[in-house]
């Protein structure tokens, strides 16, 4: 049944105090739980109804004595409670099974070790408890357990006492000084190591920060520790956002659903986000581990300190701690050029699953009015796109206006479960004036209306009077639920460039003088026109610099215009956007042409020769390079089109890729050349750039190779995947002798099994590559059933369900839209077989037909078919379910 957000009453008891003693044991673990409960004098009397999943009840004693209880479903029902305002004991006694929790969620066990996963809903698994966030307790735990196989006890905050028991057991237990909702509890205990660091904050204080894993895993945590201290520094540096803890912890674990979990000073975090070697671990994998120690050490303000009222509210805390991440990975890269790059990364990321997602049946606001399963709604709408709200509230404010409203925000709301609005409302108070302040009512829309906003722009220059002007017009498609949408608040970051590309100085009908050469112009009607005066020729529009509005953005540009911001934008965003506007219209144009005789030169040779350029353009940095010679993904490409034929997509974007592959043959050898010297290895961002840059040339040259080219390369290749110093050269080597087909992938990729069978990060990635392979005559779908028999597949660890079934169904389109129906079978007995073990990793491969609406014949019927056998099922987990009725709605 679903849960509306307009149904939200706040909670008629508080839990001041809680007291959990643990005795640890794989099979049956026992949990004492003593709450100091008090009545909410706001809140009519009632009976306190606690949740519970998954517990073997024993015994419930209020003030020390027995006392009659229910059950209604899985809540625990008490009726005869101590009338009045006074607090009074509540002892619960349960028991539950770590070892039999497939589904992650609550306590488990993973290779010996236990560990928990709170939110949303976990906390009820491991206890009988108010299980919402907006009862904000104090914690003092204590782990029991067998000192042998367990020496290591943490739960969050400070230990405040530790010693032995009979039996060969010990115990530890912990305080944490912070009050805090249940679903940031953690508890781990096993056989692990830490690297320590002590630092000193900048008023002074001592802390300490711990990095836990399993033994022989020590030598892979200096970058994760890295990172942590960058954090501490960063969040001090831009937002005063000291750490509050004595001691700080992140444990990883590699049985774990999502990424990572920020409990209060004990952070769990999968291990794909803090293991790294430059042996081991990719460019992609170092950043990625910035980024998420970086996010989940964030959240202990935004998040901790400052909670969600609701699940509703989840984005208040994602969607800031994304944008701060996002921040802190920006500044670690340092010039302008590699903040362009991570820009235009997020904006790929959003681009190619959130606007997909906003416009189809999972689409939801921001802050969503209804869920039946909150764990479905851990989406990039939430995260991505409710980081793009934050971020242009920071765009309307200014860089100093959104520190001051962060700083007002804390001074009103710290310790307080709050909602999207106290957020907004604080930093508009901050800045009155301000655009957003002004608009704030309307701004808001961001939060409540779902579906990805279009602006149509088109300009008109009057030679005459040297006058320009703009018009833009908003409108939003219907989502499900929200057929009529109010206009939105749209920033529109924007400068002027002549035909020889210069940049034009901006002032506006009205205005005295020229006013910059870039500016935002805010829309907030249907339609708003903008005349600027004193423009000496025809300029070329530079619209939504820095994606500055998560908008689809519709301009008729001409390919000259278009050629002239690739060559040209000071703008680098805009300048990456321009050549993929241009390579997006040749694709659409391939694939919506009558026949596929033109395929070999869907590129011209202005757009070609423009990329040569860019290749060899000594001014550019060689991420930035990369970011534009990638073609746009399959996905990104289906989101144009009305009727999808995912088969035409791959067929037209492989053209396009074997053109560019041989067109600029010499230009790819030379940037290969230039690029390929390793030197020591560092993962900044200059140099996993040039890694980049070298990885695709290598990946252009073999597949020129395969196609009449030179047919040196695949060997060259080879020799590069052995001698490589590094896992990002080995595995872009690795890559593009798979992606090309060639037969000495075959080796190589056992080469590869054999040097890194005991290491299971890596082997994750040697099944998604064979698994994301582009496709060829069908190979990949019986390759995919062949790796589901290695002795190395198992589906009940989630980062290996993922690193196969996932990057088939989920990330390779052109292998898994099969006209013969195929894929989707096995996507849907891979849906049955995953919900039966964890339904929450289940749910979210049940989202790779989420856009089978738009599939051209037969696979639309296919995937209805393939939908219908998962909906028939009548054991489903809510989870699922949700997903699949979703898709089926309206059918
Ligand atoms: N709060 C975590 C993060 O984004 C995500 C945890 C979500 N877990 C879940 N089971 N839904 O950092
Ligand atoms: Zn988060």
């Amino acid at each position: 049944t679903a849960i509306h957000r307009s149904d939200y009453q706040p909670p008629a008891w508080w839990i001041d105090t809680v007291e959990l003693t643990f005795d640890l044991d794989p099979a049956k673990t026992r949990v004492l739980n003593k709450m100091r409960l008090r009545r909410n004098p706001e809140v009519a009397a009632q009976a306190l109804r606690l949740d519970g999943e998954e517990l073997n009840l024993s015994r419930v004693l209020v003030n020390g004595a027995g006392t009659s209880f229910k059950m209604d479903g899985s809540q625990l029902v008490l009726e005869n409670l101590p009338e009045g305002p006074e607090p009074f004991d509540l002892e619960i006694f349960t028991t539950c099974a770590p070892d039999k929790n497939t589904q992650l969620m609550g306590l488990y066990v993973s290779q010996g070790t236990f560990f928990t996963q709170c939110e949303a809903e976990g906390f009820r698994r491991i206890t009988y408890f108010l299980d919402r966030p907006d009862v904000m307790a104090s914690y003092t735990v204590t782990l029991r357990a067998d000192k042998a196989s367990y020496p290591v006890l943490l739960s969050n905050g400070n230990l405040v006492e530790q010693g032995d028991l009979d039996a060969g057991r010990h115990f530890a237990k912990w305080h944490d000084p912070h009050k805090k909702p249940c679903y940031l509890f953690a508890l781990v205990a096993g056989k692990l190591v830490a690297r320590q660091q002590r630092i000193l904050s900048r008023s002074g204080t001592e802390h300490l920060l711990e990095v836990y894993v399993r033994p022989g895993d020590l030598g892979k945590t200096e970058h994760a520790m890295n990172s942590l201290m960058a954090s501490v520094a960063w969040d001090e540096a831009r937002f005063g956002l000291p750490l509050d803890l004595e001691r700080f912890m992140i444990v990883a674990t590699s049985d774990f659903n999502m990424g990572a979990m920020e409990n209060k000073g004990l952070n769990i975090f999968n291990t794909k986000y803090v293991l790294a070697s430059e042996a081991t671990a990719t460019d992609t994998d170092f950043a990625n581990i910035e980024a998420v120690v970086g996010h989940e050490y964030f959240h202990n303000w935004t998040g901790n300190r400052i909670t969600c009222r609701d699940w509703f509210q989840l984005s208040l805390k994602e969607g800031l701690t994304v944008f701060r991440d996002q921040e802190f990975s920006m500044d670690m890269a340092g010039n302008p050029s590699a903040r362009a790059v991570k820009r235009i990364e997020d904006v790929r990321v959003l681009r190619s699953a959130q606007f997909p997602e906003d416009a189809g049946p999972m689409a939801h606001p921001v802050r969503p009015d209804s869920y039946i399963e909150i764990n479905n709604f851990y989406t990039v709408t939430i995260y991505e796109k409710g980081a793009e709200v934050v971020r242009m509230m920071h765009h309307l404010v200014g860089r100093d206006g959104f520190a001051q409203g962060m700083k007002l925000y804390f001074a009103r709301h710290d310790g307080q479960a709050v909602t999207c609005d106290d957020f907004a409302q604080a930093i508009a108070d901050a800045n009155p004036g301000s655009a957003l302040a002004l608009q704030l009512e309307p701004f808001k829309r961001w939060y409540n209306q779902a579906g990805t906003p279009r602006v149509q722009a088109s300009g008109l220059y009057d030679a005459e009077t040297h006058r320009y002007t703009l018009t833009l017009r908003q409108s939003c498609p219907a989502t499900p639920g929200q057929p009529h949408k109010e206009p939105f608040v749209i920033p529109v970051e924007l400068g002027l460039l002549n035909h020889e590309g210069q940049a034009l100085a901006l002032q506006l009908e009205g205005e005295q003088t020229a006013n910059g050469n870039s500016r935002t112009l805010v829309l907030d009607g249907a339609e708003q026109q903008w005349t600027f005066i004193n423009v000496a020729q025809a300029p070329v529009p530079s619209l939504l610099r820095g994606f500055s509005a998560p908008v689809v953005l519709e301009v008729d540009y001409s390919d000259a215009e278009l050629l002239t911001l690739l060559a040209h934008d000071s703008d680098a965003f805009n300048r990456w956007e321009a050549g993929q506007r241009l390579l997006l219209r040749r694709a659409l144009q391939a694939i919506t042409a009558p026949d596929d005789s033109q395929d070999a030169s869907i590129l011209d040779e202005s757009l070609l020769q423009a990329l040569g350029q860019v290749l060899r353009d000594p001014q550019l940095d060689a991420a930035f390079k990369e970011l534009v010679l990638t073609l746009p993904s399959e996905t990104y490409i289906a989101e144009q089109l009305e009727v999808v034929n995912p088969q035409r997509i791959h067929a037209v974007r492989e053209a396009m890729r074997l053109q560019l592959a041989l067109a600029l043959h010499t230009d790819w050898q030379a940037t290969y050349e230039a690029h390929q010297a390793s030197g020591a290895y560092r993962p900044d961002a200059a140099s996993a750039g040039r890694r980049a840059l070298a990885g695709l040339a290598l990946t252009m040259l073999c597949l020129g190779a395969q196609h009449g080219g030179d047919s040196i390369w695949p060997g060259k290749t080879l020799q590069r995947f052995k001698d490589a110093g590094n896992m990002t050269d080995r595995f872009n080597a690795l890559a593009a002798l798979v992606g090309c087909g060639h037969a000495l992938a075959a080796p190589a990729l056992e080469r590869f099994h054999s040097w890194f069978k005991d290491d299971p990060l890596v082997l994750d990635k040697w099944f998604a590559l064979q698994a994301g392979a582009s496709d060829r005559a069908g190979h990949v779908l019986p390759l995919v059933k062949q790796l589901m028999a290695h002795p190395d597949f198992t589906i009940k660890n989630p980062n290996r369900a993922r690193s196969l079934i996932f990057s088939y169904c989920n990330a390779n389109p052109g292998a898994f839209h099969r006209a013969d129906a195929a894929g989707y079978v096995f996507w849907s007995e891979r849906v049955l077989e995953l919900d039966a073990i964890n339904p929450q990793v289940a749910a979210r491969l049940a989202r790779a037909l989420d856009r089978w609406k738009k599939l051209a014949e037969p696979w639309r019927s296919s995937a209805r078919e393939a939908i219908a056998r998962v909906a028939a099922r009548p054991d489903l987990s809510n989870d699922v379910r949700e997903v699949i009725t979703r898709a089926l709605a309206d059918e």
